[in-house]
């Protein structure tokens, strides 16, 4: 194992991100490979840790491989690649078997997974460690990595910038990604590491939104960096959010998994009284995630409520505390028995759809750059992610990533002098101020403005505080010694910029995205696609 050692010079990969895509390709990789993971915080900062729900994959008696594949589809609104759908969805029940063998506790039953049900799924299909999924995953990958001889862990690092062919020392016209330039977060000092293949696996960008059950560290970042390099992104307006947040004054990104639901969980206005999902869909509280996330943002804004009640308290309170009991305790901390009493919950952003193009090897427009995981568009969610379709993304895609540069290692070339970072013309920023009310202001008029259901207008209205953010954001940048929130806020307004752009482009509605004027959905589905 080697956290913290001296960065030998010979790295092969460097991999931005230690969550389930970056972990996965570190681990392929590392087979024959010396793999170095820069992480921004601590290895367990990414949303990764915080899954609650599952992984999906068919396995239960009766389902199927074109059960799977149909359910993405229909929750994606015919956005989805098929190949990408088909090939992930193939890949499911070989992932869980590589996880079970790194010694992930997945829940049993009579001696075979335990497979709970979630929203959009037309079978159990849920392979999951009680509510706390994503925490086992994480913990089982960090262990394998760290064990790894020829796997270097650096946490603390705040990636800023691809290194390209601007940034050799002599320039070689290879047009190629080279690594990538990061802030120690400890030292404050700013290193270049370079390799011969990069990976981004570096999340959402969930932390655009004012409400969030995504992570401090949802900024983006990789996203944001790849555009920067030339990179195309693509349905970034295809914006997740989770019907079922936790509302509360203090805790504020609680999410209540959506298995809760899938267990029998009724969604009740607390006003008048009424289960009231019928109003708006047949399949109930188990429509797709866009659905009941519009009918509860519907219901507030009708009844002019602060939030619904999620209701689990008919079943037995032991079977809601065997089956949830991390969020049983998270609750009953706050005053709230889910076993007696119902639930308040808000929608809240979840998960980021579109991100960075990538092909079936993941490979992004820029030779040496691979993409996955969250960060990455691959075809797979389309229009709307079924729900736990994004972990098991992460597995595919991670040993994609690694697979394709393992196959073709021969041609890639050892990477040249590259320049220092350079500080020369910076000094130490004397208002930290405007780096927080720049970030807050961001955050909440995505919120209001491009939330989930739009206007044109607001959209408009958006852009334009988008522009004026750019240039004081900018002269932030350019005058200032980085730091991570200032590295965060720029990749944030990125983002925020593209995903305004890419649903002022989208002239329909469709999964995600849902405007009060083009409110028809086009016959046919293409994708949004950004060109740097
Ligand atoms: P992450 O796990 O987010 O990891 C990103 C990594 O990149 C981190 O290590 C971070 O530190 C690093 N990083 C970011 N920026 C930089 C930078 N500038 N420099 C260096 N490092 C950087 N999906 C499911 O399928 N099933 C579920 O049950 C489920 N539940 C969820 C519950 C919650 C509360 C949330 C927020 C999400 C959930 N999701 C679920 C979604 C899923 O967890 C994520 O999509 C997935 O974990 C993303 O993994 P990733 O490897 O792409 O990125
Ligand atoms: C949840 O547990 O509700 C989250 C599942 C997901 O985001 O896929």
């Amino acid at each position: 194992m080697s956290v913290e050692a001296p960065v030998d010079a010979a790295v092969d990969v460097i991999i931005v991100g230690s969550g389930a895509a970056g972990l996965t390709a570190t681990l392929a990789l590392a087979q024959t490979r010396r793999v170095l993971v820069l992480a921004k915080g601590t290895l367990t900062g990414g949303s990764t840790a915080w899954a609650q729900g599952g992984i999906a994959a068919v396995l239960a008696e009766g389902d199927t491989f074109e059960d799977h594949i149909r359910d993405t589809m229909v929750a994606g609104a015919g956005l989805n690649r098929l190949e990408t759908v088909e090939f992930v969805v193939g890949q499911a029940p070989h992932a869980i078997a590589r996880l079970a063998a790194l010694g992930v506790p997945f829940n049993m039953q009579d001696n075979v997974l335990h497979l709970t049900r979630e929203g959009g799924h037309s079978h159990r299909r849920i392979v999951h460690v009680d509510d706390a999924t994503g925490w086992a995953v994480q913990a089982a990958l960090v262990k394998a990595a760290q064990a790894h001889p020829n796997i270097t862990l650096l946490p603390g690092r705040a990636c800023i910038d691809l290194i390209t062919g601007r940034h050799e020392l002599r320039y070689s016209g290879a047009g190629r990604v080279w690594g990538v330039y990061a802030l120690d977060e400890a030292t404050g000092r700013v290193e270049a590491y370079t390799a011969r293949a990069t990976i981004l696996a570096s999340g959402g960008a969930g932390r655009c939104y004012l409400f969030s059950t995504a992570p401090r560290g949802a900024t983006g970042d990789g996203i944001a960096m790849a555009w920067r390099a030339g990179a195309r992104v693509a349905n970034m307006e295809m914006m997740q959010f989770h019907p079922t947040c936790l509302y509360n004054l203090e805790v504020k990104n609680l999410l209540i998994t959506e298995a809760v639901r899938g267990e029998g969980g009724r969604l009740i206005n607390p006003r008048t009284g009424v289960r009231f999902m019928a109003a708006y869909d047949d399949r109930l509280e188990l429509a797709p995630r866009d659905v009941v996330a519009r009918a509860i943002d519907a219901e507030i804004k009708r009844f002019g409520l602060d939030y619904v009640h999620l209701d689990i308290s008919h079943m037995p309170a032991d079977f809601v505390a065997g089956h949830f009991p991390n969020i049983h305790e998270k609750l009953l901390a706050l005053g709230i028995d889910m076993t007696t009493g119902p639930i308040p919950v808000v929608p809240a952003q979840h998960y980021t759809c579109g991100g960075i193009v990538v092909d079936a090897d993941a490979r992004t427009d820029l030779p040496g750059l691979y993409a996955a995981g969250e960060c990455a568009e691959s075809g797979l969610h389309g229009a709307n992610r079924l729900a736990s379709n994004s972990l098991l993304e992460c597995f595919v895609y991670g040993e994609a990533a690694a697979a394709d540069i393992l196959a073709r290692w021969s041609t890639f070339d050892t990477p040249p002098p590259v320049r220092p970072w350079d500080e020369s013309r910076v000094t130490e920023a004397d208002e930290e101020v405007v780096i927080k009310q720049n970030w807050t202001e961001i955050r909440r008029f995505m919120w209001n403005y491009v939330g989930i259901v739009r206007s044109t207008k607001r959209l408009e209205r958006a852009a334009h505080r988008i522009k004026l953010l750019f240039e004081e954001v900018e002269d932030f940048y350019g005058h200032f010694r980085v730091t991570t929130d200032l590295i965060e806020l720029r990749n944030l307004l990125q983002c925020a910029d593209l995903i305004v752009r890419s649903a002022l482009d989208r002239r329909e509605s469709r999964g995600l995205h849902y405007t009060l004027d083009y409110p028809a959905t086009l016959i046919e589905a293409r994708d949004t696609i950004l060109v740097p």
